[in-house]
């Protein structure tokens, strides 16, 4: 079986049950990604659970005030997150007649809304193809291909992008980003990863030269 394959496969037995993955919402997938950039997903889901219940729309977080926001957000540190998204909400409500932008150029011109986050809610909301490539994205693809571009590098970005790109089963892209994320978090992590168990063992290039610890390749900033 290939890599794409395979993955999936994985992830349909061992994914874990997260609120931001039950839905197509536009809306509740950005405050999710929003949320989990630098922040761990079981500190995250409680203020998930909170925003959503407090704002269920767009309209609703755009016309609480800083303040409340601010407060909801107590604990999850990274405060400009927050006014990013506050701003951000004001914009989509009264600028965009609530409508999120409907596909990933458009998501790109939101404020506090890079590359992977727009791939994020284009793939998970609208099933568009485009590529998401966190951390836990660079580590498999690195290990799995054998990869040593320096990960820090605008470069390499590229390049992971475009390989990630070439891997995704055109017709199920939300489920190939899922599965790939999800793997890089439960499977193939960072320090001492359980190759023995891993169904990409087989084919795994850095596994099969001994290089896994080594992989990927990140400078010091
Ligand atoms: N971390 C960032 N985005 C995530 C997602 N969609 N699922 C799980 N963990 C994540």
């Amino acid at each position: 079986m290939n890599f794409s394959k395979l993955l999936i496969q994985w992830y349909l037995q061992h994914k874990r049950d997260l609120p931001w993955r039950n839905t197509q919402n536009p809306y509740h997938i950005w405050l999710s990604e929003i949320m989990l950039q630098q922040t761990r997903v079981a500190q995250g889901m409680p203020y998930f659970y909170a925003f959503t219940e407090a704002f269920p729309t767009v309209f609703d977080l755009a016309k609480a005030s800083e303040e409340q926001v601010l407060k909801l957000w107590q604990g999850l540190g990274y405060y400009s997150r927050a006014r990013n998204l506050h701003q951000t909400a004001q914009s989509i409500a009264f600028g965009m007649d609530g409508k999120f932008p409907a596909n990933y150029a458009g998501l790109l011109k939101l404020k506090g809304v890079g590359e992977y986050t727009a791939g994020a809610i284009a793939s998970f909301a609208y099933n568009e193809p485009v590529p998401v490539v966190d951390g836990n994205v660079f580590r498999v693809l690195a290990r799995y291909f054998d990869i040593d571009l320096d990960i820090a590098s605008a470069d390499a970005k590229k390049e992971f992008r475009k390989l990630a790109l070439e891997l995704m089963p055109q017709d199920e892209p939300a489920i190939f980003n899922q599965a790939i994320m999800e793997f890089g978090a439960l499977q193939c992590v960072p320090k001492n990863p359980d190759c023995g168990s891993c169904v990409m063992n087989h084919s795994c290039a850095a596994l099969q030269k001994g290089k896994v610890s080594r992989l990927p390749v990140k400078s010091k900033k």
